[in-house]
């Protein structure tokens, strides 16, 4: 199918859904409070990729990051998404094929990744469902 739908019923605070979007890894985060305002204070024109919370996520959903789970370096899957994996140095993902630490945003923050992590078309379909696609 050309979209995907996933099921956010279950998604607490602090925890991640990979699943899957037209053959690549998908990653659906839902940020804590702290994720979020760590988010929000990072000053967006020092970014190598310079984009804010509010721009990668869908207005009055601030908590739910949903990125493809592909490092925008050479593609490698990035750790972070399943409990207890490392996080990297900025909580977010880590991708351990060279180095690349995301921030709570998805947004590449150290090493040789050149942008963030990709946000896909998506939107709600209901208060706990999205369509990626
Ligand atoms: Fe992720 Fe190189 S593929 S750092």
């Amino acid at each position: 199918a050309s979209t995907t739908d996933v099921d956010l019923a279950s998604l607490e605070p602090g925890m991640a859904i990979k699943d899957s979007f037209r053959s690549q890894p998908l990653f659906v985060r839902r940020l804590t409070p702290e994720e979020i305002a760590e988010a929000e204070a990072v000053d967006v024109s020092g970014l190598r990729d310079p984009q804010s919370l509010a721009e990668r996520t869908k207005e009055g959903r601030a908590e739910y990051l949903v990125t493809l789970g592909v490092c925008t370096h050479l593609g490698c899957v990035p750790l972070g998404a399943a409990s207890g994996e490392e996080k990297g140095e900025f909580g977010g993902y880590f991708c351990p094929c060279h180095g690349s630490h995301y921030d709570t945003a998805g947004r590449i923050r150290k090493g040789p990744a050149p942008t963030n992590l990709v946000v896909p078309e998506y939107e709600f379909t209901s208060d706990t469902t999205i369509r990626v696609g």
